[in-house]
């Protein structure tokens, strides 16, 4: 089967245990390649949306279609390996802190491992060229024996890029990548996601809540409010004064 990147969603809601819905009946269609930026005020349900693309928890209803494979009742091996398409990067990055940047790129690709050798570290020499190649994309190959707690918060950001990379993911999901990064440095953070976007055709989906980087990287923007779908445009049709509406009128963000 064709695997590209393409992610269906279809009737998709999530009510928490405590009974806080989280999403309420969303339909989204995303095709191969597509750079979409999810915006919303806090608490709107993006987290909640990008956890359920790659199931690091379930839906209550609804499905999810990765490359027209249903990621939401998918089991065991199958699961694997849907999931190994799907790479996500977190805002507070996620490495381990305590060991190099090198061995945090290979850890990327412990789907691929049995797990007594990715605890063992036995990777292989094809890994370690395409951890070098990972780094060498986001600019950081020359950190390759660094310690990651040694590297500022841009850094590893982007060494989380080159680890997330090493899954050869068709999907990257970003939940608010930049949130805790300076302005130059997100810059060079969303650069890195358009270019594998652009470069692999990867289909990128980025939680924001800068109006601005929105503007300047998606392709196509979804509005979430109050865990509903409440905006869904190619870029060329966005104005400033839509996302004013997403964010309820008077709380536009920059
Ligand atoms: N683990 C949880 N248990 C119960 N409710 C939760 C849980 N996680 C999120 N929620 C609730 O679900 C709703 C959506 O939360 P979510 O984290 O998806 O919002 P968000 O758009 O990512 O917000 P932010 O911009 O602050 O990150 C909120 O009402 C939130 O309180
Ligand atoms: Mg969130």
């Amino acid at each position: 089967m064709a695997e590209k990147g393409t992610v269906k969603i279809e009737h998709v809601s999530k009510v928490y245990d405590n009974g806080t819905v989280g999403l309420d009946d969303i339909n989204l269609d995303i095709q191969s390649g597509e750079f979409v930026i999810v915006v919303g005020l806090s608490g709107a349900g993006k987290s909640t949306l990008l956890r359920a693309i790659n199931r690091l928890h379930d839906v209550s209803k609804g499905h999810i279609y990765i490359d027209d494979q249903d990621i939401t009742t998918a089991k065991g091996k199958q699961l694997r390996h849907i999931r190994r398409n799907i790479a996500m990067i977190f805002q507070n990055f996620n490495l381990v802190k305590r060991v190099s940047v090198a061995r945090n790129v290979f850890n990327g690709r412990v789907g691929y491992y049995s797990s007594l050798k990715s605890v063992l570290g036995l990777f292989s020499k094809a890994d370690k060229e395409r951890a070098q190649e990972n780094l060498k994309r986001v600019n950081m190959l020359d950190k390759y024996y660094t310690r990651a707690d040694q590297l500022s918060g841009g850094q590893q950001q982007r060494v989380a890029i080159a680890r997330a990379m090493m899954q050869s993911p068709t999907v990257f999901l970003a939940d608010e990548p930049i949130a805790s990064l300076d302005p130059k440095t997100t810059r060079l953070v969303m650069d890195d996601l358009k270019r594998l976007n652009e470069e692999f055709g990867m289909t990128v989906i980025v939680n924001l809540h800068s109006v601005p980087l929105a503007m300047a990287y998606a392709t196509r923007i979804v509005g979430l409010r109050d865990g509903k779908l409440v905006y869904d445009q190619p870029i060329e049709n966005v104005s400033e004064q839509d996302f004013a509406d997403i964010y309820n009128e008077s709380e536009v963000q920059d």
